[in-house]
């Protein structure tokens, strides 16, 4: 009987697999109930009572053996295929490290959100764009001082005295998108376009030649003054806190009348006045007004059966007042430090 189990051991000791069928076997041969130890444990009814201590210890270091080299060749399996197959089980995780919005990008998100919560969609037009689609159908006359070379980058021009409508250009605002929603889509409307815009302006802390607007647009029966009021100040609640009073300013631009200017308490001192607000407890938001009919029929909408408001906001600014952030110019250099700051922000 040592004999036996001293050649088991011995096998056993030197047992290798590669896989689990060859672990199973092994399981089968020498533990399963119908296995070679097993068997030995109902032989050991026929060992001698002299021999019986010896060979009953000598058997469950056997089994003992047997049970712990079954584990090592299934663990050494599993790291084999594990290896192969979906890494180091046991390899302590890679930190995983989330980037970080940029300060434009909260804005504008949460500009998005605050208005999709009044049933706005959100639409986007393009950067280089015609003379038509920026000014002409949205009202400007030929000689208005915002087609001049000064503040629009035109990328080809027909005439050099003229702006024409076949002109392209960078476009100088939003506005142009409405145009384009107009040409495409019949009322009911109500979408807002985020969007970058160009203007050559030289650039410093409080200028830049690229920046951000938000547009808004509302299009439908009975739309009124009174409705623009109630969503935009829905709008400065909800960005600047409940407790923010607006107000309107009478303003002009070609494409609303009435025109207006919206102004809110200041966000850093709540009007009571500051540097930030030039101690008058204001800053100016957006422009805003009911759009202006000749805007409604340039794009073959009923101005009769029809009426709307728009709005345009910069982004920049708002982002700067939320962040203290004192030159326009870090929004667009992509310094990691500064970028890296906003790191909790989504
Ligand atoms: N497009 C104007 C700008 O860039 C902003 C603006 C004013 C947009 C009045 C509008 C509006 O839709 O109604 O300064």
């Amino acid at each position: 009987m040592l004999d036996r189990i001293n050649a088991l051991l011995s096998e056993i000791s030197s047992y290798s697999i590669t896989s689990s069928e060859e672990l199973e076997a092994y399981r089968l041969r020498f533990l399963s109930r119908k296995g070679l130890i097993p068997e030995l444990f109902d032989d050991f009814r026929n060992v001698p009572p002299s021999e019986k201590k010896e060979v009953g210890q000598k058997l469950n270091q056997l089994k003992q053996t047997a049970l712990d080299r079954y584990t090592s060749l299934k663990l050494q399996l599993l790291r084999t295929e594990d290896s192969t197959q979906v890494g180091d089980l046991t390899r302590p995780a890679y930190p995983w490290f989330l980037g970080s919005r940029h300060p434009i990008s909260i804005i504008r998100n949460e500009i998005i959100d605050i208005f999709s919560r009044l049933g706005f969609t959100v639409s986007e037009g393009p950067e280089i764009e015609d003379d038509d689609h920026v000014f002409t159908m949205l009202n400007f006359a030929p000689e208005h001082p915002a087609r001049d070379m000064q503040d629009t980058f035109y990328i080809s021009r027909i005439s050099d005295e003229y702006s024409s409508p076949g002109d392209i250009l960078l476009r100088t605002h939003t506005s142009s998108v409405q145009v384009r929603v107009m040409e495409h889509h019949k009322p009911p409307i109500r979408a807002i376009f985020p969007g970058r815009v160009f203007r050559n302006e030289a650039i410093s802390a409080r200028a830049h030649c690229i920046f951000h607007q938000v547009e808004g647009l509302y299009i439908d029966e009975n739309v009124s003054f009174a409705d623009l009021k109630q969503a935009l100040l829905f709008f400065a609640r909800e960005m600047y806190g409940k407790n923010t009073m607006i107000r309107l300013r009478p303003s002009y631009f070609p494409f609303t009348e009435p025109s207006g200017e919206m102004d809110v308490s200041c966000t850093i001192c709540g009007g009571r006045g500051c540097n930030v607000c030039k101690y008058t407890g204001w800053l100016e938001v957006l422009g805003c007004g009911m759009v202006h009919p000749a805007v409604l029929e340039s794009c073959n909408i009923d101005s009769v059966k029809y009426t709307g408001f728009a709005f345009g906001m910069g982004i920049e600014r708002p982002a700067m007042l939320k962040y203290q952030v004192n030159d326009l110019r870090l929004y667009f250099e992509n310094d990691i430090r500064f970028l890296e700051q906003f790191r909790t922000a989504f």
